[in-house]
């Protein structure tokens, strides 16, 4: 039986791509939250096992590791999904925050997939899947840090693309564009701005509000579920709302041409 460990999975594409897999004949689906509960309080079928898992921890992927390990052996496939946004001006985002950050949406994911690396390539085969973004492509104003480590994730996995494929090892970067997920309740933080940047981020926050059009969770974890069972060697798959257009864009106008027309639309100017 095929088995795939998810992690975060409390909600947004984590919890629809739980719901996904589950649908589909003889597949286990391990899913990660930071307080286990009987699945149905999630939304989630019986079947899908929970195991806690804090990102913030340094020891925590190692901890989640060493039990799928031990219970359900090396799984088929994993998807780093957890993840979460700051919100802000780089100048106004205390360290600390940054360093967090990093740690729940590189070092954790990157440390996770370690840990399977060995069985994964003595078994000759598995799939690492990161979930990391549009904005792992390009970069969104106030979205910087968030957006720097989803470029940091693009960089492991394109990396890992070629350190594991004579391993047998798939590498799949999932870039979703607009989900309506929990995730940007970050924004909610920079809802009325204050300091030096309240116009531009204002002029930020509106913009944001004028995408209407998000992708459903569901959807974006259709997308993802395709990516996952594609057995071509392709690396990256933008999906869900205005990724692939924005992706295409950016290559066809030039990055700086990109970037001059972005910034007028985002901060007003
Ligand atoms: N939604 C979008 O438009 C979008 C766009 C591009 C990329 N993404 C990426 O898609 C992935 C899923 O996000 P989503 O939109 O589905 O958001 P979401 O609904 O907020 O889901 C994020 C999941 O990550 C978990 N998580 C966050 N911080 C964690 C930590 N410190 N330790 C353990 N788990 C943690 C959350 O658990 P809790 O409920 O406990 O916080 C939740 O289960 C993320 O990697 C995100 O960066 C989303």
């Amino acid at each position: 039986m095929p088995t795939m460990l998810i992690t975060g999975v409390s909600s947004g594409i984590g919890n629809a791509l739980v719901r996904r897999v589950a649908a589909e004949p003889g597949w286990t689906v391990i899913g990660t939250v930071r307080t286990v509960k009987p699945p149905s309080e999630y939304g989630l079928p019986d079947a899908a096992v929970l195991y806690s898992f804090e990102a913030s921890d340094p020891n925590s992927s190692a901890m989640l590791a060493t039990r799928v390990l031990a219970e359900h052996g090396c799984p088929d496939v994993i998807v780093n999904n957890a993840g979460y946004v700051l919100y802000g001006p780089v100048e106004e985002t205390p360290p600390e925050r940054i360093r967090d950050l990093y740690q729940v949406n590189v070092f954790s994911p990157v440390s996770l997939i370690q840990q399977f690396l060995p069985a994964m390539r003595e078994r000759g085969s598995g799939t690492v899947v990161n979930v990391t973004s549009l904005g792992g492509r390009l970069v969104f104003p106030f979205f910087t840090s968030y957006n720097s480590t989803k470029h940091a994730m693009e960089g492991y996995s394109e990396g890992l693309w070629h350190e594991l494929k004579p391993f047998g090892i798939r590498v799949k970067a999932v870039e979703p564009g607009y989900v309506a997920t929990p995730i940007y309740k970050a924004m909610d933080e920079r809802a009325e701005p204050m300091g030096p940047y309240a116009k531009f981020l204002s002029a930020m926050n509106r913009f944001s509000e004028g995408i209407t059009n998000r992708s459903t969770p569901e959807q974006a974890a259709e997308e993802t579920w395709r990516a996952i069972t594609d057995t071509s060697d392709r690396l990256r798959y933008p999906i869900a709302a205005y990724a692939r257009v924005m992706v295409r864009v950016r290559a066809l106008v030039g990055s700086m041409a990109f970037m001059r027309f972005m910034n007028r639309q985002w901060l007003g100017k």
